[in-house]
This record gives C-alpha cells, structure tokens and sequence, in this order.
C-alpha cells in the first residue's frame, strides 16, 4: 500500500509543534508495517539545509506567484540519516525561501501570501496524487493534515480523480480563512464556492474544503473526534462535522520512543527508567542548577512546555502560581507565542527569583530536561485536540495534571497515572494541584504513581495499525 503524507511541518527537519512530531513519527511507524508511506514537505530554508541526498524528480512550470509572474517550483526526493522514510520536498524559493517560521515572519506576523504558499503545496500533492503524476510512483491514498493541505482534497476532486483521501486535523481552531477573492488566484473554479465546497461563511477556508472534499476525516483521539461535533468546541466546523460522523474518527497519537527515552536521551546527562529512579533525581538536580532554581531535593518541581496560545490555559497556571510557590514548590516554564502571556510569564518569574524559572523562546534540548527533572507536569489545555506532552511526562515520570478534554482525557487516569481535572477555572486546577502536593510527600504512593504512567505504552504502533485498517477500509475492494 502505497501513501503519500502531505504536511506543512515535520520533525526533525521543520517543527513548531505536535503537528511535527507526528509526521516525523507516523510514516516511519506506517513503514515498519510494511506500508510505502511517503512525505512531502514544503522546503522552507531549514529543510533544504538538513536534506541529506537529494535527486530532482520533476519541474514544475504551470504555477504563478501571488503577482501572478511565473514560479519556478520542483520536486526532489530526499533522504535524512536515521529515517527510510522517503521525503519528497517542493522547492520553491519564492514562497518558501523566507527568513522566519514556516508561516509567520520573525516578528510573528503572518505572511501575506500564505494563501498561495499552501495552495501550492496543495496542488502539488494533488498532482503527484492523480493520473498525469510527473513522477514514477502513485500514491493509494492521499493523507492530508491540517489547513495548509486542506486544498488539496478539493483540487484532485476537482480534477476528477478518485483516489481516496483522508484529511486528519490536528487542531481545528486553525482554519486557513482567507477572503474570497483569493479564490479566483488558487486555480480552483469559483463554482468551487458554495456549501458544499470551499466557503465557510462567506470566505474560504482550506480546512473547510478539506474536510467537505475528503473520504474520510480523522482527528487525533477518539474524545476530541466527538468534542468537535459539538458547538463548544466545533469552532463552526459542527455541523459539517457532525454530518459526516460516519466518515470522522479519531486515532490516538502515538509518542517517538526512540527520541523520547529516560533511558537514553541525548539531551539528558542523567538517565533513569521504571525501574531504576535514582537518575530522575539527578536530573531534578542538574535542571535546578541549569534554570538557577534553589537546589532543593524535596521542593515538588512543576514543569510546563507549551505553546503561549490561549488554547493551552496558561491563564489558569498563572492564576495559581503565587499558591504553587506558597505551598513549597518550584515552577519551570519553556514556550514561546503571545506577547501577553509572555509579559506575564516574565513578571512572575520577577516576582519569584529561584523559585520560577522560565525560558521564552523554542529550545529543544530544554524541553527534553524539563521532562525528565520535574515532578508534576501541569497541562491545563482549555481544549487539546491530543496532546503530546502529558504522554511524555507519563514516560518521563513527571507526573500529569490534565484538564479532561480531547486527548488529555484519552491518556491520563485519574489518580492511577495523573490528576484530571473537569472545569477550566483556577480554582478546580488549583484542587488537582493541592491533591499531588498531598500525595507528594507519601513516597511510596507517589512512586507507584509515576511508576504506572511510566510503564504505559503510547508507542506508534498501535495507531499506525488503526491508520492501516481505515486506509485499508478505503481502498477499492480487489476483483
Ligand atoms: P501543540 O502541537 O498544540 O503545540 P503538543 O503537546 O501536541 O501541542 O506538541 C507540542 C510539541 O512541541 C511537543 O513536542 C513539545 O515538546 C514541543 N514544544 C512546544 N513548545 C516548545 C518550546 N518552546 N521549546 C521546545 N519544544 C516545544
Ligand atoms: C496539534 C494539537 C495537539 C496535537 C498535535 C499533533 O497541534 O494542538 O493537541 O497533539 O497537533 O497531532
């Protein structure tokens, strides 16, 4: 079976968030059970640096910039050592060439021609998907994730392939909404625009024509696949979505064992696993020491890493942090995002020297020793479509304290592996926060703890089979 995955970001080459660090993983775990699963990836500056062996396959000379002047664009089939995962990156420079992130500016400003960067990229994952593909292996299904892939649906549709598709998102508070007059720029008909098509309430949306366009609409857990029917966290896709239940599940996430191991952790210099906990200990030790918080063994350690987006409830920690402080403990922060959460961020770390550490910025490493040195990892996500960190504190020994939506609930067990929590408010965050501080000092209840969440498996193959088995479902029976 052959698939060809289309993301906008993939780990290690390019990564902003868990969108990345799926399409690192789930093609490689999609190989290993014999599936030719491929990826294609935009090929921003950062992927071109990484790339390893590249061969041009194909030349495209149809596509014009948003000036409308001709676009040089091509395709090479590229190779990163420690993967088999084929990588097929579009370059061309003059929309993905850009000094910042993958869709923002250094100053955080989206760029004006994101329409067109993703168009791009999604028209050419309808071509290398449909029948006059320039290159010499067809896909079996096309796996679309997120906005910025969300138009390739509507383009192989439009061309009158067939060729099953599944959309999968990741997170549906990014929609991809432009005006429409972009539309008649994207080489799609403006018949396209209507309900049943790209518009969504007067404008278009590349997620809304991906999910009107594709077979079948995955998510990224089972709770958030029913939460996103609804209007509270629909965010206006409900009743699309709901429609087409049929056609919706959700696939838990996995985690990368290899590149998330206490056993073995490049970034770490301490190790540790179920068995044998003395190592977390020390890596406690050496993240206080790194982060110039007093050095104190038994002054509970409350990790966070997270996007500064409202999403992820920062409100809530920042509510009860001065109690968190109160009570003994320590706080160590890593994110970067908006500015206001940043400032607040930094005014309390001004108001607890030695007792809140925080680094704004993307630090991998960081991110990494964090896990392995706190006791309690605090994800307070307002909603989360799955989540990547809890599953990492679990296998870190970091303790979780999750509010109950989407994947958060699908992965952490109230008082077995973690703390859930059922209202996003300070105060029901707050009750969670004091249950763990009791617990704490009971070392043997606590140990038991975290020795559960760390034998829980989250490896990839589980749901990589499950992907095997919709793809599967989706595929023309054999005469
Ligand atoms: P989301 O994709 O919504 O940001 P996830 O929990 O699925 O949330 O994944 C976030 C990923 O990004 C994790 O791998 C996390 O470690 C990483 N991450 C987020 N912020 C930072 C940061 N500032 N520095 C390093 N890694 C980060
Ligand atoms: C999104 C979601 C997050 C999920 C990740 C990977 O960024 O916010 O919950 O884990 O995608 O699927």
């Amino acid at each position: 079976m052959r698939i060809l995955f289309v993301a906008s970001e993939a780990a290690p080459l390019i990564k902003t968030g868990g969108l990345a660090d799926v399409s690192g993983a789930l093609p490689s775990a999609l190989r290993k059970i014999g599936i030719d699963c491929r990826v294609l990836l935009p090929g921003y500056p950062v992927v071109m640096y990484k790339l390893e062996s590249t061969r041009q396959v194909a030349r495209f000379d149809q596509f014009l910039d948003a000036e409308g002047k001709p676009l040089a664009a091509r395709l090479l089939l590229c190779g990163i050592s420690g993967s088999d995962t084929p990588i097929y990156v579009l370059d061309a420079p003059a929309v993905f060439a850009r000094a910042g992130g993958p869709y923002q500016d250094s100053d955080g400003i989206d760029y004006p021609d994101n329409a067109h960067r993703f168009a791009l990229l999604s028209q050419v994952a309808a071509i290398l998907a449909g029948a006059a593909s320039p290159i010499d292996w067809q896909p079996d299904i096309l796996h679309c994730n997120d906005w910025q892939t969300g138009l390739a649906p509507a383009y192989l549709r439009l061309s009158g392939n067939q060729t099953p598709i599944v959309m999968t998102v990741h997170n549906l508070a990014y929609q991809g909404i432009f005006p429409p007059k972009t539309l008649t720029h994207l080489n799609l008909p403006v018949s396209s625009f209507s309900i049943e098509g790209t518009e969504y309430y007067g404008n278009l949306s590349f997620l809304k024509a991906g999910l009107y366009y594709a077979n079948h609409i995955t998510t990224v857990s089972p709770t958030y696949a029913l939460e996103i029917q609804q209007p509270h966290l629909g965010m206006g896709m409900q009743g699309l979505l709901a429609s087409r239940q049929h056609q919706l599940s959700g696939i838990l996430n996995g985690i990368d064992t290899d590149e998330w191991n206490p056993a073995a952790d490049r970034h770490l210099r301490c190790e540790f696993n179920a068995r044998a906990l003395a190592g977390k200990k020390q890596c406690k030790h050496k993240l206080q020491e790194e982060l110039g918080l007093e050095p104190l063994a038994n002054a509970p350690l409350f990790g966070i890493i997270a996007r500064m987006a409202h999403q992820k409830g920062l409100d809530l920690v920042l509510a009860i942090a001065d109690g968190i402080i109160d009570r003994g403990g320590q706080i160590a922060m890593l994110g970067t995002g908006e500015k206001s959460i940043e400032i607040a961020v930094r005014a309390l770390v001004a108001r607890h020297p030695g007792k809140v550490a925080a680094l704004i910025g993307y630090n991998e490493g960081l991110s990494h020793r964090i896990e392995a040195g706190s006791d309690i990892f605090l994800m307070p996500s307002l909603f989360e479509p799955c989540g990547l960190n809890q599953m990492y504190s679990l296998r870190y020994g970091s303790v979780p304290i999750v509010h109950a939506t989407g994947g958060l609930r699908d992965t952490v067990e109230d008082g077995v592996t973690g703390f859930v929590f059922h209202q996003p408010t300070p105060h029901a965050l707050w009750l969670a926060v004091e249950r763990a501080l009791d617990l704490y000092p009971q070392k043997p209840a606590w140990k038991k703890l975290v020795q559960t969440g760390m034998n829980r498996d989250f490896s990839w193959n589980k749901s990589a089979l499950a992907y095997q088995a919709l793809y599967q479902s989706l595929l023309p029976l054999e005469a």
